[in-house]
């Protein structure tokens, strides 16, 4: 019969065409389905006498079996390529880095107290802490910055509780049992100087620490934030003088901004817990109409220090006749300004992703002396 053969020929080809699964399924019912060719044909066979049913019967059943593996053999086809498919989108590629580039960056004054910690552990400096909520005696009386004193005034102290008023203080060199009798009036602390008299009271001399961290002040424009960091040093030994405190600033300076030319001017000063003070200025040029340091031109003032005065010392336990030593406090904020020419201080810690994308350092670049402080 013709058309049972073209009717195969069709089938077959419908089949084989099938892109996809429902188009198969489609081919599959237009030929075995309920209405479909081949279930029609079946149908005839009822119809027939015993003789003809005898021929067309293998005929039409062995058409159906045809039909029914091709459609299974094209099924298993498409099945197979379904899956490579996905496999081959899904695929995940384990030698391959996580991302191309990390998105955070290290904030500049992360980066600038990493490059100080490098600089002065290159000069034998430890790293000290002391609390941000501090009490007032290591912040002030200790100091040399009784409760009378102008100077606590100048600091516009984040004070807790109640006012600031209250009577002088007594003080761990009065004897006895020193920590019993302290005060413990808190505040934010108004500088790092207070880690100076922890690192005195804590560690037998010498010392050598620097201290960075936050520090409090109430006091906001576009060059003063309410909090904002320093970082202090403390060099206490026998036999120290001012010029190994100026020896230290420089060396310190010109590795910090990596510049051979750093010059320093010392002015004489007031701070009351060093005796003499001295203000440090430091020599700028103007570079492309911006000033840079390193050179003469002009002087910018960046560090307020001193010989440690011989109250604090005896204040700390230490005898002045003895043991003498060096202070420097600078603002940390300030020398990333400097160093990376930013000039908003408040940007710094508004959190805007942008500024931080431009000012932002790599987070695997790790300021070292021998591989570049800020390359
Ligand atoms: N603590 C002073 C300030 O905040 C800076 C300073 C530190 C001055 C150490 C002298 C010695 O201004």
């Amino acid at each position: 019969m013709a058309d049972l053969d073209q009717l195969e020929t069709e089938t077959l080809a419908r089949i084989a065409d099938a892109a996809d699964l429902p188009a198969l399924d489609a081919a599959r019912v237009a030929a075995l389905g309920k209405q479909g060719s081949v279930s029609a044909l079946l149908k005839t066979l009822g119809g027939m006498t015993p003789v003809q049913r005898q021929a067309e019967g293998p005929r039409i059943n062995g058409l159906r079996e045809r039909v029914a593996a091709a459609v299974a053999e094209r099924k298993e086809a498409l099945e197979a390529a379904a899956l490579n498919v996905r496999l081959a989108t899904e695929r995940l590629d384990m030698t391959l880095p996580l991302a191309a580039s990390p998105r955070g960056t290290v904030h500049p004054v992360s980066q600038v107290m990493d490059e100080l910690a490098e600089v002065f552990a290159d000069l034998g400096f430890a790293v000290a802490t002391g609390p941000e909520i501090e009490d007032d005696w290591h912040n002030f009386t200790a100091l040399n910055i009784p409760e009378s004193h102008p100077a606590r005034a100048m600091h516009d102290t984040f004070y807790f509780g109640d006012s600031p008023t209250g009577g002088e203080q007594s003080s761990p060199s009065d004897g006895g049992s020193a920590a019993a009798s302290r005060p413990k009036r808190m505040l934010l602390r108004t500088h790092t100087s207070p880690v100076q008299v922890r690192a005195m009271t804590s560690q037998p001399p010498p010392l050598r620490v620097i201290a960075p961290g936050r520090v409090y002040r109430s006091d906001s424009d576009a060059t003063h934030t309410p909090m904002f960091h320093q970082i202090e040093g403390l060099v206490i030994d026998r036999g120290i003088h001012l010029g190994h405190l100026k020896w230290t600033l420089e060396t310190f300076l010109r590795a910090f901004f990596e510049r051979d030319d750093v010059v320093l001017r010392l002015r004489p000063s007031y701070f009351p817990f060093t005796e003499p003070s001295v203000e440090v200025d430091v020599g700028y040029s103007v570079e492309n109409g911006r000033r840079v340091i390193g050179g003469a031109e002009g002087w910018m003032e960046v560090l307020g220090s001193g010989m440690v005065h011989p109250k604090v010392l005896r204040e700390c336990g230490l005898d002045p006749d003895e043991w003498q030593g060096f202070a420097f406090g600078t603002g940390i904020d300030r020398l990333a300004m400097l160093k990376y020419g930013m000039d908003d201080l408040r940007a710094f810690f508004d959190g805007d992703l942008r500024w931080l994308r431009h000012y932002g350092f790599a987070a695997l670049d790790v300021p070292t002396l021998s591989g570049g402080l800020s390359s």
